[in-house]
């Protein structure tokens, strides 16, 4: 595996890549879910490509960027371990050079609500930093996980808007046996928060069972359901529920088709994400 930290030895890296290119974009300290990606890409493509950058621009002030879990020994350690062929690990000093004032941001309804309306700022940084390691990697396909439901339909709306020729492939989400999504930033659970964090997905399986066997079919009736659970959870101080149009994230009255069920909460100093898909 080649370790690459600079813009240009990537570039001349890249240059040299033949056939089809898979890229993994990562911030890092990878989990199962990482690995699902890396080996979806490996299984597919000729050449896999997986960065490690906790990226500064998509976290807000008073985030957690200071302290976002890091280490990169056991991070490269894996990767080698899934036969990746490239790690792209670039200094922030190199992707954020002074003076750098270009932000790319998708509007309207798609990136206003849910996280860009939680964490102002967050999806621009994320739109912004998946566009340069596009232009630096030049993947043909790239691959997201659903677990970040809307990041994943800005970067497709991004993509598409741009005309940039890379494939999105969308990944499932990966979760422990007791149904907590995999998140990097799990770890920053203690043993009782961790118990308290399973609230987030039980919260999805009480969407599903209200609406597939109990028929519910108004929305706010679920969302004040899923609100009413939360608020009761012990340890979670809850952000958001939504019964979403699935490509668009707008809020929908009626459940007459699929709909996507996203929560947000915070458990401790942990701020959990997590969404369903239900038929
Ligand atoms: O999902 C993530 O880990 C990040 O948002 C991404 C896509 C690597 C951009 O920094």
């Amino acid at each position: 595996m080649r370790v690459v930290r600079t813009l240009s030895e990537m570039r001349e890296v890249r240059a040299a890549l033949r056939g089809c290119v898979g890229f993994v974009p990562t911030m890092g300290y990878l989990h199962e879910g990482h690995l699902s990606l890396i080996r979806r890409a490996r299984a597919e493509c000729e050449v896999v490509v997986v960065s490690l950058f906790v990226n500064p621009a998509q976290f807000g002030p008073g985030e957690d960027y200071e302290r976002y879990p890091r280490d990169e020994a056991r991070d490269l350690a894996l990767l080698e371990r899934e036969a990746v062929d490239v790690a792209f690990v670039p200094t922030v000093e190199e992707m954020y050079p002074p003076g750098f004032s270009t932000w790319v941001e998708v509007t309207g309804p798609l990136a206003e609500r849910l996280e860009g309306a939680s964490r102002p700022g967050h999806l621009r940084g994320v739109a912004t930093v998946v566009l340069k390691l596009f232009h630096l990697v030049q993947p043909h396909r790239a691959y997201f996980g659903e677990k970040d439901a809307q990041q994943l339909r800005i970067i497709r709306r991004m993509t598409s808007d741009l005309n940039l020729p890379i494939e999105i492939v969308a990944c499932p989400i990966v979760r422990e046996p007791d149904g907590l999504a995999l998140s990097s930033r799990n770890v920053y659970l203690s043993p009782a928060e961790r118990e308290h964090a399973r609230a987030l997905s039980r919260s999805l399986a009480l969407a599903r069972r209200l609406i597939l066997e109990e028929g519910m079919r108004e929305a706010a009736e679920v969302r004040r359901r899923l609100q009413e659970y939360l608020r009761a959870a012990p340890g979670v101080t809850l952000d958001y529920v939504s019964l979403a149009h699935p490509e668009t994230l707008e809020e929908v009255e009626r459940i007459e088709g699929p709909v996507l069920v996203l929560v947000a909460a915070r458990v401790g100093s942990a701020r959990l994400i997590d969404n369903a898909l239900i038929p």
